[in-house]
């Protein structure tokens, strides 16, 4: 495995692979990699003969300081997990190389990233279709993995690819749990033991609203009443946001009639952590 850090040389590589016929898959990552990356990994590795996965703290996508400088970074063990894993190169630039001096462009989607997080993050999603536009210059690839974990990054990402020709075939992997249902994220890693503890009231929420929908409930107000005391529980933990939308579009719905996605952004011990799952009318949501 090689780490290529300017991007003239990664476009070189991918120039160069695309020309002897092999298909490039991307991984965008932040770093700071664990077992949910890796499945994307793998995921990659079935759909194409060369993987690159990209490891960039991305500036321009937080919109506190404080959460960048804290986010973790951890470029070694990344390395050791991406060469374990089977990736052909990480992708490792530098933000002076992303964003020299003078650097004034931006890609915008409008609409899908109005709702959910785009309401408390101004400009994240901004940050994010800008950089996954220079990543997927960068390493040219065929198809690109994405997790569900991030469902509206996801939705954001395919309707920028649609809309702009890109030519990339976007995937989304399933969210990746621990034992005790909490979703794997990069921000874990900073919550201590009892905010760690705390964090299950996500998964809790989200699995009281299956049952819910599963027992017959279609009204949303009903199943997002049963969120907010779930979550209202947890002496550790604010609630952000709950929604019921529909999964393409994200706008709200007021019945679950058609499978309706439930979002969550829940603050634990100053950590913002997000989670979702999908709510099937007439089907034993699990
Ligand atoms: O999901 C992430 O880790 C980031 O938002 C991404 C897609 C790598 C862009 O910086």
């Amino acid at each position: 495995m090689e780490t290529i850090v300017e991007p003239g040389a990664m476009q070189a590589w991918a120039d160069a692979t695309r020309a002897a016929g092999l298909r490039v898959a991307l991984v965008p990552t932040m770093g700071a990699l664990h077992a949910g990356h890796v499945a994307l990994v793998a995921e990659a590795r079935r759909r194409a003969e060369r993987v690159v996965v990209s490891i960039f703290v991305n500036p321009i996508q937080f919109d506190r300081r404080d959460d960048f400088e804290r986010y973790p970074r951890t470029l070694e063990d990344d390395e050791a997990r991406c060469t374990a894993a089977g990736v052909d190169v990480v992708f490792a630039p530098s933000a002076g190389a992303m964003y020299p001096e003078g650097f004034k462009a931006a890609v915008e989607v409008a609409h899908l990233t109005a709702p959910l997080c785009g309401r408390g993050r101004p400009g994240h999603f901004r940050g994010v279709t800008t950089v996954v536009t220079k990543l997927f210059h960068c390493v040219r690839p065929d198809v690109a993995v994405f997790g569900e974990k991030d469902w509206q990054q996801l939705a954001v990402i395919r309707r920028m690819t649609a809309d702009l020709d890109f030519g990339i075939e976007i995937v989304g992997v399933p969210t990746i749990r621990e034992a005790d249902g909490v979703a794997l994220s990069s921000r874990n890693r900073r919550l201590g033991p009892v905010d760690r503890e705390a964090a299950r009231c996500l998964p809790r929420a989200l699995g009281a609203a299956a049952q819910l929908v599963t027992a017959g409930e279609a009204r949303a107000r009903a199943v997002l009443a049963r969120v907010e005391a779930e979550i209202g529980g947890e002496p550790r933990a604010k609630l952000e946001y709950a929604a019921l939308c529909d999964p393409d579009t994200l706008e709200d719905v007021t019945d679950v009639k058609a499978p309706a996605l439930l979002a969550l952004a829940v603050w634990v011990g100053g950590v913002r952590l997000i989670d979702n799952r999908l709510l099937v009318p007439g089907r034993i949501n699990r």
